[in-house]
């Protein structure tokens, strides 16, 4: 197991990585310190894992809300749900969340426990490869507005973050795809080492071979924790974090946030951004095919969707 520490001082906290965490009853032990803990988590996850999560927790009482799959599930009427469900059970300021699923999942609960009372604790359990490597890790909390993705929502850190390689194994070949456009994009901003050794080995990762998919996650964990810790709240270097985001969103739009995923908007938004560079001529052409092979091989796609139309004011 591979840890990783986001350093935000007194709210610093480990991320770990590695085959089985989930089952790592010495781990739970270690972070759950209250006999009040909620789990959320979806109707997807749930067969899955959720009785494994729950068999590690042998010493803490907990309850259980299943929510939803899908992206519908970050609203407002979740939060609700969550809120309301913890103060039937009559849960203290002391409480625990722990989120068991994506970023859907993730992000909901982190809003909710920024929320209840003020904030209480929240363990994040990631089970994308995009949740892993991304949404589990740097604070950032939200659901979503009928009229905007994630305009309600707080910086709101979580006390660990489980990521647990062996969950990977049932996601489907397009998450895994999705999330491995946020895996390239850290090689792409700050870490050229990584970027190289991707493309000698994306071979391995995409056949989610058990060491490649823990380097992958602990590197770019580590990227991740060390953009946070030097701009937690995104007044300066932690912009970064969204290259190709700002074209990977004008293609959500256009697509009403359906047909595509989100990584794989950021990654075609990646190489749309490599592409501006080179007309501005701060990249080669040659830099833009590498960018556009790389992400071909992993399965991702690199021409906006049919039928948005491009308008040019030329
Ligand atoms: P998701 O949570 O919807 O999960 C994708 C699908 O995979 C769902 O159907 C889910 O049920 C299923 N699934 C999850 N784990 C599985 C597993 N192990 N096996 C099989 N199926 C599994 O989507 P996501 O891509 O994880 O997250 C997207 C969300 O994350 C968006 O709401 C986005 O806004 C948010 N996000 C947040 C941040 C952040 O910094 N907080 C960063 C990036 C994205
Ligand atoms: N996903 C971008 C960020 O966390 O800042």
């Amino acid at each position: 197991m591979k840890t990783i520490e986001v350093d935000l001082g007194d709210r610093k906290y480990p991320i770990y990585i590695g085959e089985a965490v989930l089952s790592d009853q010495i781990l739970m032990d270690k972070h759950i310190t209250s006999n009040q803990v909620l789990i959320v988590t979806n109707e997807n996850v749930a067969p899955l894992y959720l009785k494994r999560l729950e068999e590690s927790l042998s010493n803490a009482s907990h309850e259980v809300l299943i929510l939803p799959d899908g992206e519908s599930t970050k609203s407002l009427d979740s939060l609700n749900q969550i809120i309301t469900c913890l103060m039937e059970k009559k849960y203290s300021r002391t409480c625990i969340l722990i989120a068991l699923g994506g970023g859907v999942i993730g992000d909901l609960t982190g809003f909710a426990a920024a929320c209840y009372q003020r904030g209480v604790k929240f363990i994040q359990i990631p089970t994308t490869l995009l949740a892993q490597v991304d949404s589990s890790v740097g604070g950032k909390t939200a659901v979503n507005h009928p009229l905007g993705k994630n305009m309600i929502g707080a910086f709101y850190q979580p006390c660990a973050v489980l990521a647990d390689t062996n969950v990977l194994s049932t996601l489907p070949e397009r998450e895994f795809s999705a999330g491995l456009a946020e895996v390239i994009k850290y090689g792409l901003i700050r870490d050229i080492s990584f970027y190289e050794w991707l493309e000698e080995n994306i071979e391995l990762v995409i056949k989610r071979e058990n060491e490649a998919l823990t380097y992958i996650i602990e590197r770019s964990c580590m990227n991740k924790a060390e953009v946070v810790a030097q701009d937690e709240r995104e007044s300066g270097v932690r912009a970064t974090l969204n290259l190709g985001h700002t074209f990977g969103h004008a293609i959500e739009t256009a697509l009403s946030y359906k047909d595509w995923l989100h990584g794989e908007a950021v990654g075609c938004g990646m190489l749309m951004a490599a592409d501006l560079s080179m007309r501005l001529r701060l990249l080669e052409q040659e830099q833009v095919d590498r960018i556009k092979a790389l992400l071909l091989r992993a399965n991702l796609p690199t021409k906006i969707p049919k039928g948005i139309k491009l308008r040019s004011n030329a």
